[in-house]
């Protein structure tokens, strides 16, 4: 007798990331009052080749999942599906593999496929939409850096965790007057270092995005010292370059995975340290900023990307993904999301905002005002900028 039951499948893939479990509590519960049966795959995209691992989910074992990191299907950014090898090019899944998707999928009735993960795993997600398998995707990435949605779910956990790490590290540089460089995660795009960076006073910001110098860093240094501030925080996402261009990696990528990348924020505490006498250290933050629950923006975001993710199936839009236009969700073609990565704007408006504070991104010895409308502005602002630095003298004001 054939199945009549209606049933989506979900599964998340790729690097763990918060609130990964607000989108599965989401989809189980939109879809069962729509009379969706869910199945979640275990492993992410392994789950759905042979052998096929899912479990069928409901309210009772979903319950309480809202708040809790990881995710309760498990994911791996290795194995069978990997379909991206470097910053963007892309690999081809066996034809065989997917043929094995698609019947296994038909096997279990399944009407839609939650395909919730980054840019890699939408690009597997891709492929299999391309091969008639009816998927829907759910950007999901701590690093912000997919196309399109305004913000990923993830992305506030992470800035949050690297805020407060900075809000640590501030106390103790300035009790020691150190240096301290905290280096983040984000892949190739500096979204993380950015927004925490400046939730946390960071005083030099150094991604992807924008070429810098040891110079000018130190150049800022210098200028701190001068107001009487005999510490620096820094902060340097992960991607960011070497000046020549250089990327710093843990690993080089083979095959499908990705490069491991890591190690920039010790070479800038070194390099500081060595050419200006102060000490100096580097703290990288790592996994921390993927583990723990997600904060209350990123429930919200990703309880509403679960909901939406089922309105996809049940409309029948599928190869779209949803994704956050604010204050709205939307849709968009999975090809057109995955087209390029989202990376941040030298010349956007929180790198001016950050610029015109003082912020250093590295790319200048002194201080240049975003904002002012003419040569002669631009001069006095620096000069004021400058004078600061007697005015605090003078006054002996203890600042942060
Ligand atoms: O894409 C998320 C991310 O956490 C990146 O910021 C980081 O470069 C990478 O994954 C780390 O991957 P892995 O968990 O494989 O070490």
């Amino acid at each position: 007798m054939e199945d009549s039951r209606r049933r989506i499948g979900i599964l998340t893939s790729g690097g763990d990331c918060p609130g990964l479990n607000a989108v599965i509590r989401g989809v189980v519960k939109t879809a069962h009052y729509l009379g969706y049966e869910v199945f979640g795959f275990l492993n992410g995209f392994e789950g759905l080749a042979d052998p096929v691992h899912y479990v069928s989910l409901n309210f009772q074992n979903t319950a309480g999942i809202l708040v809790r990191g990881g995710t309760i299907l498990g994911s791996t950014n290795k194995g069978r599906f990997g379909a991206t090898c470097g910053e963007s090019d892309r690999l081809r899944i066996d034809p065989k593999l997917l043929a094995e998707v698609k019947t296994n999928l038909q096997d279990l009735s399944i009407d839609g496929l939650v395909c919730i993960g980054g840019d890699g795993s939408l690009a597997i997600a891709q492929q299999l939409h391309e091969y008639g398998i009816p998927v829907v995707g759910v950007p999901k990435t701590i690093d912000n850096d997919l196309l399109c949605t305004a913000y990923s779910f993830g992305f506030d956990s992470a800035v949050a965790c690297a805020t407060d790490a900075l809000d640590r590290l501030h106390t103790t540089a300035a009790s020691h007057n150190r240096v301290m460089v905290l280096e983040v995660m984000g892949r190739h795009a500096g979204w993380i270092a950015l927004y925490a960076g400046i939730a946390g006073g960071g005083d030099v910001i150094l991604i992807p995005e924008i070429d810098w110098t040891f110079e000018n860093v130190c150049a800022k240094i210098t200028h701190r010292r001068n107001m009487g501030k005999h510490f620096t925080l820094i902060v340097v996402a992960e991607g960011a370059k070497l000046p020549g261009g250089r990327l710093v990696m843990q690993e080089v990528g083979q095959g499908n995975q990705q490069a491991r990348l890591g190690g920039l924020g010790d070479i800038v505490a070194a390099e500081v340290k060595a050419r200006m006498q102060v000490d100096s250290r580097c703290v990288v933050l790592g996994h921390l900023q993927r583990g723990g629950g997600p904060t209350a923006f990123d429930r919200v975001l990703a309880t509403q990307f679960g909901a939406h993710a089922v309105r996809l199936v049940e409309e029948g839009r599928f190869g779209e993904m949803v994704y956050n236009d604010p204050p709205d969700i939307r849709s968009i073609s999975i090809e057109q999301a995955i087209a390029r990565l989202s990376t941040v704007d030298p010349g956007g408006s929180t790198v001016i905002a950050a610029k015109a504070l003082g912020i250093s991104f590295g790319d200048y010895p002194g201080y240049t005002n975003p904002f002012a409308n003419s040569q002669v502005k631009a001069a006095a602002a620096a000069e004021q900028y400058n004078a600061g630095v007697e005015f605090v003298q003078n006054q002996n004001m203890q600042t942060d």
